[in-house]
């Protein structure tokens, strides 16, 4: 008998959003309901995509053009897709990612200059994936900035761009919730860490 491929879900939305803290939480409530999961993210995910996040998400904010940029996310989507993801859901398995595509059509696409024609392009010729299911995470950006600068990490390039940037992100992320309205739904990320769970956990028994 073939297995029937695992369902695919990606979290989307600005830095300090939550979507780091609310897929795991999904990825560890479905694992104790018995389902096998993986948990990954993007950049990263795989041993080589690993090493890509590292150039892109540590450094001066003007280390790389945009167009480079746009490169190296997508060389590192497809280790990550090749390694990781395809044969999780090969498998059957769900498979919860923190960012995917959707991050690059907007950090890449539309921060620095319109280039999500180029985006969009490179994502046919090398990704040509959607997820099955984009729980995008929607939060004021101050607040969002705030959270996010509280980890004091090193991989600040992208939150070194400040809260225009974030503010343009944001707005990005809605549009994208109407261009896809099939996989994409829109979760309040200004509420208790237990109510966005619950919201989250709601779409997906409606999809399931
Ligand atoms: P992201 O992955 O979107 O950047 P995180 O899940 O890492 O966001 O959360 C950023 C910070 O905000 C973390 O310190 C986390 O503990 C905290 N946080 C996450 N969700 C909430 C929430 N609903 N309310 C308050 N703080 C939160
Ligand atoms: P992430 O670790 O998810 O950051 P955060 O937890 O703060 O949301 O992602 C790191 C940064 O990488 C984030 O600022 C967005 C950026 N990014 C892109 O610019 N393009 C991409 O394709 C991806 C996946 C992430």
């Amino acid at each position: 008998m073939t297995q029937s491929p695992g369902l695919f879900i990606s979290f989307e939305g600005i830095d300090g959003s939550g979507k780091s803290t609310q897929s795991r939480r999904l990825a560890e409530h479905l694992q104790a309901q018995g389902q096998q999961v993986v948990h990954t993210r993007e950049p990263g995910g795989s041993t080589g995509a690993e090493e890509i996040r590292a150039l892109v998400l540590q450094g001066d904010p003007d280390r790389w053009s945009p167009e480079t940029e746009i490169l190296l996310f997508t060389a590192a989507r497809r280790d990550h897709l090749e390694r990781t993801i395809q044969p999780a859901l090969a498998a059957g398995k769900t498979v919860i990612c923190d960012r995917f595509a959707d991050s690059t059509r907007m950090y890449q696409g539309v921060s620095r200059g319109d280039l999500r024609a180029v985006v969009d392009q490179l994502h046919d010729l090398m990704i040509g994936v959607e997820p099955d299911l984009t729980f995008i995470v929607d939060m004021d950006p101050a607040t969002g900035l705030a959270r996010a600068k509280s980890r004091h990490g090193v991989e600040e390039r992208f939150e070194d761009f400040g809260t225009d940037l974030q503010e343009k992100m944001r707005a990005g992320f809605l549009q994208l919730a109407h261009e896809y309205p099939e996989r994409c739904r829109l979760i309040d990320g200004a509420q208790s860490p237990d109510a966005v769970a619950a919201d989250i956990l709601a779409v997906l028994a409606e999809r399931t």
